[in-house]
């Protein structure tokens, strides 16, 4: 008895009219709690072998108009139901959602307790100490420090310097042109010096640190951004004795031992005459080494006496006023103190790399 009412019951769908089964399928409806369950409820009630497609099934046998009557009564509410089910799928979708996004909820404007700060834990970059310590040099020295702008012209970072249009310091393949031809990054800070005397009339003496660019192929001594440090001293009377006591003591202040210098001629077309000063690798100690290219010798200072033309594009007389100039590269300065032997290390914004270090 047991077993033929619960046969009976399995069976019961099919003594259910359409319209007890649409019922069914509401109440249903109302309880559908995700996406899961309602794709589920769709299938049972709509699926090939869901109790419409059996009560269809069982009219072969009846008469033509039952069939027509019932037929339609089923479509109709199959139509209903597949509605239903549409909008109860986007609505649960959206709740989905909603829900997703407030357990997801991220407050981007709090504050990470566990920020790692230049100053406290991670330390300041190398390039940041010994730029600081350089300033400080030079501010005891009564110079000025002073900032300029990574975008500029053609007349800041070429024309006004003497730098004649057929330069190959122009090249395409070294500066960073913007897609207008008029505007470039920087290649060198002695921009700076266009910036200075604009901005002042002699006499006057200032630094100006900061990031320069070039279109450079990167090696273990070469890097597309790095940074110069310029110098400007104008005057009057000043002669290369001034440039050489300068420049003395801003290295013995920087390595705080006697280190080897050598002069030698070295060709800008902003300063006349120029120089080269090298110092001795203090990585190989003058062996040989990736950082000096196994010369021995670290090319750190390029400087020299301010070109006429210079000061003539700054409007300052040449015959009254005289300076002195020089660029100071900061990458290879840091890589000397530090014993740093790959420049890329430098900007590659590693905290590893950039938290060894502490001011002397
Ligand atoms: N601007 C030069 C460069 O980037 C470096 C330089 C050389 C700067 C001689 C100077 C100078 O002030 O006098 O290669």
């Amino acid at each position: 008895m047991s077993d033929s009412s619960s046969h009976n019951n399995h069976n019961n769908d099919h003594h259910k009219t359409p319209h007890e089964l649409f019922d069914e399928f509401l109440n249903k409806a109302k309880e559908l709690k995700n996406r899961a369950e309602a794709l589920d409820l769709k299938s049972k009630y709509l699926g090939k072998n869901g109790p419409f497609s059996t009560i269809l099934k069982s009219l072969k046998d009846v008469a033509i108009e039952v069939k027509k009557e019932i037929g339609q009564q089923c479509n109709t509410y199959k139509d209903q139901m597949e509605l239903l089910i549409k909008e109860k799928l986007e609505e649960l979708e959206m709740y989905e959602m909603n829900r997703a996004l407030e357990e997801k909820w991220i407050d981007i404007t709090l504050r990470n307790s566990n920020r790692e700060m230049g100053l406290n834990s991670a330390g300041l970059h190398p390039v940041s100490i010994v730029q600081r310590e350089i300033e400080d040099i030079f501010i005891s020295m009564g110079f000025e420090v002073l900032d300029g702008p990574y975008i500029e012209d053609d007349h800041h970072n070429f024309t006004a310097l003497n730098v004649p249009a057929d330069h190959p310091a122009r090249d395409m393949q070294d500066t960073f042109w913007f897609p207008d031809k008029k505007h470039l990054l920087r290649t060198h800070t002695s921009t700076i010096q266009v910036h200075g005397m604009e901005m002042h009339k002699p006499p006057f003496k200032f630094v100006g640190p900061g990031k320069v660019f070039r279109c450079e192929r990167t090696d273990a001594s070469h890097e597309m951004v790095f940074h110069q440090l310029e110098g400007m001293m104008v005057d009057k009377g000043i002669s290369v004795s001034h440039l050489i006591y300068f420049m003395k003591t801003l290295l013995s202040e920087i390595f705080r031992r006697d280190v080897d210098v050598r002069l030698r001629p070295g060709f800008f077309p902003f300063v006349e005459p120029g120089f080269e000063l090298d110092i001795k690798c203090l990585i190989c100690q003058g062996k040989g080494c990736s950082v000096c290219k196994k010369l021995g010798w670290v090319e750190l200072l390029p400087c020299g006496m301010v070109h006429p033309n210079v000061l003539r594009a700054g409007k300052i007389d040449p015959s009254e006023y005289q300076g002195f100039a020089f660029g100071l590269g900061l990458d290879r300065l840091v890589m000397m103190r530090y014993v740093i032997d790959d420049i890329r290390l430098i900007h590659a914004g590693d905290l590893r790399f950039i938290s060894q270090f502490k001011a002397y």
